[in-house]
């Protein structure tokens, strides 16, 4: 069966963006270490498929930037009915639903890029298999957090753990 991965950066208090749903804190140039992407790119290329949520899929879209994900399958999660594109289909049925359905496909992994809402509908469903979480070593106080409330308390555990020179920490978490 397919594998759901959280792919994701969070600080080190545990939020994915600003309040404002800013996250220009992650590209700081003091983070660039030359010639690493700090798994990025092996990670990509064993995903066809991400799920993201509606809020994620705005930020993206105020990036003044094409759209970053060109070449998979892209599924936005939204309670209203909007119009897809080139780049992504808009869903509005259980998330859960639509996300278990999807892993019983044939098909490469699937990136779940977030955000915090998502990321506690598809943990609380148990349909996280995998974590990648770096942890970015800024506190930002206040912010949107990596899970929504309501995340229901898991043991994880720890596969892997990376530290890089520039202070990030990567771990590889599983679920117990
Ligand atoms: N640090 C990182 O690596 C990273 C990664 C990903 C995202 N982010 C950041 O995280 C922020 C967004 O996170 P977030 O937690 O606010 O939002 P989110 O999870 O990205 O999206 C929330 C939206 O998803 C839809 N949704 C929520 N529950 C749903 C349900 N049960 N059924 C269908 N649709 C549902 C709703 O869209 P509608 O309002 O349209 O109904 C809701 O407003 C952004 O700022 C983004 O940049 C950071």
């Amino acid at each position: 069966m397919r594998k759901v991965t959280l792919y994701i950066a969070a600080s080190l208090d545990g939020y994915i963006a600003r309040p404002n749903g800013d996250t220009s804190w992650l590209h700081n140039e003091k983070y660039t270490l030359a010639g690493e992407d700090f798994g990025y790119s092996a990670f990509l290329q064993s995903i066809d498929t991400t799920l993201m949520g509606h809020s994620t899929y705005k930020a993206i879209q105020g990036f003044d930037a094409p759209f970053p994900y060109p070449g998979t399958t892209n599924y936005v999660f939204s309670r209203s009915g909007h119009q897809g594109n080139e780049h992504v289909q808009f869903v509005q049925q259980d998330v859960a639903a639509f996300a278990k359905g999807l892993k019983q496909q044939q098909g490469q992994n699937i990136w779940l890029i977030g955000g915090g809402e998502i990321n506690t509908l598809l943990l609380n469903a148990g349909l996280i298999d995998e974590l990648i979480l770096t942890s970015i070593p800024i506190i930002l106080g206040n912010g949107i957090p990596l899970f929504a409330k309501g995340a229901q308390e898991r043991q994880l555990q720890v596969l892997e753990s990376q530290s890089y020179k520039n202070g990030f920490v990567q771990l590889r978490l599983k679920p117990t």
